[in-house]
């Protein structure tokens, strides 16, 4: 018997919804909010309000592009956490009704866990490769940075966490200081392909273990430009293209370094990247170079799935069912999980 699966993610800024069916899309939409550019990050009410007028539209919409009607549904999944809570407050509320009106489980899921099963998501016609147990991932999205061993779909343990910012907040930041819009991470993506990433040097943190520090490496470019911008006050239009080089490039370095390590204590060779800032093509060049060298055999997500989709909630929502893990309709959202 197939399990067709509507899914919602609601997390931050982007409204998506997906339908999957045993593990395969079916549709997978997204509502992008263009409003929070001008105000160099998310605006928290302004998002929720967005994603209360556009969960009803997209949601006919995905169903729709699945061919399917609301009948045909045998669960909902949707992102509990972690997130904004007005945000998640929208996903959560309108999964909850949708659940009741069909009379269908609802299955709550962590959108970091999430993140790391879009590496399991199946589609149509595909050749669809998958990672086997126990795989190593790096996470890294705008609010998180870890490395995460998973021994099975629902299991996974955390063996190296961020201990100020995010990679990705890294980037955002760095950019705004660079005057770009917010998110930074996909133009300095863009502008890094045209510059040196040998032309500027920042120091990189020294943490042990398998944690991460990125909050020294805002503040030293950070200094960095002030001082530049003493003596030439177009100094950041001049060097745009190396000053983005030389950020990601510090920032992959910071990365690989870490995973590489964790891959050599764990012994696992079964490696992949999630998370929002696994769309930047420096990381995945740099990352099948790695695996070149170290012998690995990498998983890459397609860059749909890489930032917030709920295709990705709706994969983790599949395994839950599977599993029977359904929740009471007095489920709250959280926005630290
Ligand atoms: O996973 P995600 O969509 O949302 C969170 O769960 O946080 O990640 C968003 C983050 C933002 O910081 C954004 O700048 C970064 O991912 N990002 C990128 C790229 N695309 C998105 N960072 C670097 N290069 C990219 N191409
Ligand atoms: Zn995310």
């Amino acid at each position: 018997m197939s399990v067709t699966i509507l899914a919602i993610e609601s997390s931050c800024d982007d409204t998506s919804v997906a339908v999957l069916r045993d593990g395969c899309v079916l549709s997978n939409l997204i509502a992008n909010q263009d409003i929070h550019m001008s105000y160099g990050g998310v605006v928290p009410e302004l998002a929720s309000r967005a994603h209360q007028s556009n969960i009803v539209p997209v949601t006919h919409q995905a169903i729709t592009k699945a061919g399917i009607t609301n009948k045909d549904i045998d669960a909902v999944a949707f992102t509990r956490g972690p997130g904004l809570l007005g945000s998640l407050l929208v996903g959560t509320s309108f999964a909850k009704g949708f659940a009741l009106a069909m009379d269908i489980p609802l299955i709550e899921v962590n959108h970091l866990q999430a993140h790391v099963l879009a590496h399991f998501i199946l589609e149509k016609d595909k050749e669809n490769r998958i990672p086997s147990f126990p795989f190593l991932c790096l996470l890294v999205s705008g609010g998180h940075t870890r490395i995460i061993v998973i021994r099975n779909y629902l299991e996974m343990e955390v063996i190296g966490n961020t201990i100020d910012d995010a990679a990705g907040e890294a980037f955002d930041k760095c950019g705004k200081v660079m005057g770009l819009p917010y998110p930074a991470g996909p133009i300095i993506d863009k502008l890094a392909a045209q510059g040196n990433p040998l032309a500027f040097k920042f120091a990189k943190p020294v943490i042990p273990g398998l944690d991460f520090s990125f909050s020294g490496l805002k503040t030293s470019f950070l200094y960095f430009l002030r001082d530049r911008l003493k003596e030439d006050s177009g100094f950041i239009e001049k060097n745009k293209a190396d000053l983005c080089a030389s950020l990601q490039h510090v920032i992959i370095t910071i990365l690989i370094s870490k995973l590489v390590k964790a891959s050599v204590q764990t012994g696992i060779k079964e490696i992949g990247i999630a998370g929002g800032v696994s769309a930047n093509s420096g990381l995945r060049n740099a990352m099948k170079e790695e695996a070149v060298k170290k012998g690995w055999n990498l998983f890459i997500p397609e860059f749909r799935y890489t930032t917030d989709n709920a295709a990705m909630i709706g994969i983790t929502g599949y395994y839950k069912y599977l599993r029977g893990e359904f929740s009471n309709h007095d489920v709250t959202p959280l926005a630290r999980y």
